[in-house]
């Protein structure tokens, strides 16, 4: 198996090491444009490979996508993060012909892999490269929910006193501070309401602060997280390759579901060797479903921003 990583910065070296670590390829290629970055990359992380015990290859590339030909999955991490004060969604202009000529680039080598979106803002990341390669929608992911429903899960646990790996929470909606719909409604501890644990107030404010989970860590470190964006990415890794049928929420293409057409946005589905699977589509109450609907809206008119741009 092998798996491409674009772009060798935070986001992208995090998700390498963890792929690295989890065993699942033979090779692990990074691409990054800055010279010799990606190499830097590679050679520093195949140092640990002796201590960590791992013997996935590591190669490091300058922008040369030959060295990526026949991967299995592809990463797009590419683009510029968001500083303080910054919305994902002010990063458009820039990050959408990056991540169309990235896509591109890993398709002319690898004809059949499947592609992971990182970069921001996510979900119109993720249509674009859906609009731009003509790709079946089963084949591209945008990786956006699994990161949100985990920082559900950490201010969950922090709230219920519990462990994180206790608690079944999800969020479903857009990647954007206004737009992630974390389901507190069906949110358990050990398959018990989360309302029994804790009251209204308290949840209000678990979901208040997941939805602004990576804005409080630009505000933090001054960029954007790298840590569980990364680690979330590994995970959906693995999951295809190990063809593991876990349902995660990510962004992928709607037709109906939901309500919603031509869209990319997150929802639970089924991650498998052939990328998204099957969409996993149950009845939303009338609250989360205007919620969704409203986040559709949002989405769609950046998306429509895309038409504005030139690439
Ligand atoms: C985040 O939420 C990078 O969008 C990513 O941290």
């Amino acid at each position: 198996m092998k798996v491409t990583v674009v772009g060798a910065g935070a986001v992208g070296a995090t998700c390498a090491d963890n792929i690295a670590r989890k065993q699942i390829c033979d090779e692990l290629v990074i691409v990054d444009i800055k010279e010799g970055f990606a190499e830097g990359k590679a050679m520093d992380l195949m140092q640990t490979a002796q201590i960590e015990g791992f013997d996935t290859t590591i190669i490091g590339s300058t922008n040369d996508y030959s060295k990526t030909a026949n991967s299995d999955v592809a990463v797009i991490t590419s683009g510029i993060p968001r500083k303080p004060g910054m919305t994902r969604e002010e990063l458009i202009g820039i990050n959408a012909g990056i991540v169309k000529t990235v896509a591109e680039n890993i398709l002319k080598h690898s004809p059949n892999a499947i592609i992971i979106v990182i970069s921001n803002p996510m979900d119109t990341m993720t249509y674009l490269a859906l609009q731009s390669t003509g790709l079946p929608k089963n084949r591209i992911i945008g990786m956006g929910g699994m990161l949100d429903s985990a920082r559900f899960r950490y201010f969950m646990s922090k709230a219920l006193q519990c462990s994180m790996n206790d608690l079944q929470a999800n969020v479903i909606g857009g990647h954007g501070d206004t737009t992630m719909i974390p389901l507190t409604r069906l949110a358990t501890y050990m398959g018990l309401p989360v309302s029994y644990f804790a009251d209204e107030a308290t949840l209000q404010k678990v979901a208040a602060d997941t939805m602004v989970g990576g804005a409080t860590l630009t505000g933090l470190l001054g960029t954007s997280a790298w840590y569980a964006p990364g680690a979330a990415g590994a995970f959906l890794v693995e999951s295809i390759l190990r063809d593991e049928k876990r349902m995660i929420p990510c962004c992928v293409a709607l037709d109906g579901e939901y309500g919603q057409k031509d869209i990319c946005l997150g929802v639970p589905v089924i991650i498998g060797r052939n990328g998204w699977e099957r969409i996993v589509d149950f009845k939303l109450n009338e609250a989360e479903q205007a919620a969704f609907n409203k986040s559709a809206d949002a989405v769609r008119s950046m998306n429509e921003v895309l038409k504005t741009i030139q690439m």
